[in-house]
């Protein structure tokens, strides 16, 4: 791998509320990792090749911390209905059809060029049930230079023939093979346990999914607290648990042992909330899938405060947009409505925050990733702003804040994952 040194204006968080901003900065990167930002360039790296970005921004490299590639197809369509009327209506239907590989190789070719091209250089993927076309998104996503996790959707309830494991046993072997094949096969692009959601998976599916995430030492994704109907449904299926997300620890599937994700997290409760604290589960804010569907907004500032592991989520196809700049501004205008409609206790989003979310709080769920610190994997997005006309110079802080509303994948010049630029 190739070492080199990057100037421009380089913005990273110092904390969740903080930006970190370097103007005319140097940024070493050796072995994919990033060795620090100076001021000048120290000496015993001035024979490195440099890529001088000039006036250009350049951020750390935005997580998508949940995103529906077996949903692409339908994104900005069916915005209509709820949570659970969605998903009879228009998800398991669109899903449905990845049992066709041809269906799949359309859909996952355009998802994963839409993916590659955006702000996104990390993602936790849900695809469908079905372990060919998962692998064939996987083998898409591995050429594609991005790094990512990837999970065939498990469920065996409450849900259509066509997208229901035919049995426990069977979906557990499928999950195997799928999972050792995935192993052996890529190296960039890895499997992530999916249960789908409670409603969808049995106790004996959950416990053979335990199984298979201790024998491999899997991370897991789930759903939890979207929708009032969900919960009230989750609390008629397993009447013992003592909420949402207990029904899912009683079977070792709500991290503690394992990295965790679970996608809304909307309405927690407090006991709720303790655990996912108590487990370093991360929640996956998405905010415009939040609004789509009508689910609420999850109070985020107040998640932040309570030290919770926080990551930003399009959610596609809940969300419209694969850009991680609109879930800042949606996170951030959704946060608005929320704090003056509902609880003022609970204050707004910053455009830093939001920031923090989408770097270095998903980030974090990857290892040392969504920083410009020493020892980080370089992730790094170049903006030029220089066509979002405006009329007075501004700050590294405002030309950040101008991006996250104005901004699109026609601002983003070159993009690093790893220490690879994709372009
Ligand atoms: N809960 C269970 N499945 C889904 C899904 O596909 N999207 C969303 N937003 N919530 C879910
Ligand atoms: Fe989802």
């Amino acid at each position: 791998m190739k070492d080199f040194v990057i100037k421009g204006h380089l913005v990273d968080s110092e904390s969740p509320d903080r930006l970190r901003c370097l103007e005319n900065g140097y940024l070493v990167v050796t072995d994919g990792l990033c060795r620090g930002v100076f001021p000048a360039l120290p000496e015993r790296w001035a024979s490195l090749p440099l890529a001088d970005f000039g006036d250009r921004l350049v951020v750390p490299g935005m997580c998508d911390l949940h995103v529906h590639a077996g949903q692409f197809a339908f994104r900005g369509l069916g915005m209509d209905l709820e949570l659970l009327e969605w998903l009879d209506t228009y998800t398991f239907p669109e899903e449905a059809k990845f049992k066709d590989l041809a269906y799949a190789e359309l859909v996952y070719d355009a998802f994963v060029s839409v993916l590659r091209r955006s702000c996104t250089t990390r993602a936790s993927i849900f695809a469908t049930i079905h372990p060919e076309a998962t692998l064939l998104l996987m083998e898409k996503l591995e050429a594609s230079g991005l790094r990512t996790l990837v999970g065939k959707v498990n469920m065996d309830r409450n849900c259509p023939d066509p997208v229901r494991e035919p049995d426990v046993a069977t979906a557990l072997r499928t999950t195997e093979d799928w999972i050792c094949a995935a192993l052996s096969r890529f190296q960039h692009t890895r499997p992530i346990l999916t249960p789908r959601f409670i409603p969808t998976c049995s106790d004996a599916l959950m416990e053979g999914l335990k199984g298979l995430q201790r024998k491999y030492g899997l991370p897991t994704q789930s759903h939890l607290s979207e929708n009032y109907g969900e919960i009230a449904w989750v609390r008629e299926l397993s009447p013992d648990a003592d909420h949402y997300g207990d029904a899912y620890d009683r079977f070792g599937m709500f991290g503690g042992d394992h990295r965790c994700i679970m996608a809304h997290c909307v309405h927690s409760g407090d006991e709720e909330l303790e655990l996912i604290r108590r487990n370093g589960v991360f929640i996956a804010h998405s905010p415009e899938s939040n609004m789509n569907i009508a689910s609420g907004v999850a109070p985020i500032s107040r998640y932040l405060a309570m030290g919770l592991r926080v990551g930003l989520a399009t959610d596609l196809a809940g969300g419209s947009q694969e850009s991680m700049l609109r879930a800042m501004m949606h996170a951030i205008q959704a946060s608005k409505l929320r704090w003056r409609l509902l609880d003022e206790r609970v204050a707004p989003l910053t455009a830093a925050q939001a920031f923090w979310l989408a770097t270095a709080g998903g980030g974090e769920f990857f290892g040392k990733v969504g920083r410009f610190l020493e020892g980080y994997e370089f992730d790094a997005l170049v903006f030029d702003d220089s066509a979002l006309l405006h009329a007075i110079p501004l700050d590294l802080p405002s030309r950040l804040e101008r991006l996250i509303y104005l901004g699109d994948d026609r601002n983003l010049c070159a993009k690093y994952v790893a220490g690879q630029r994709l372009f």
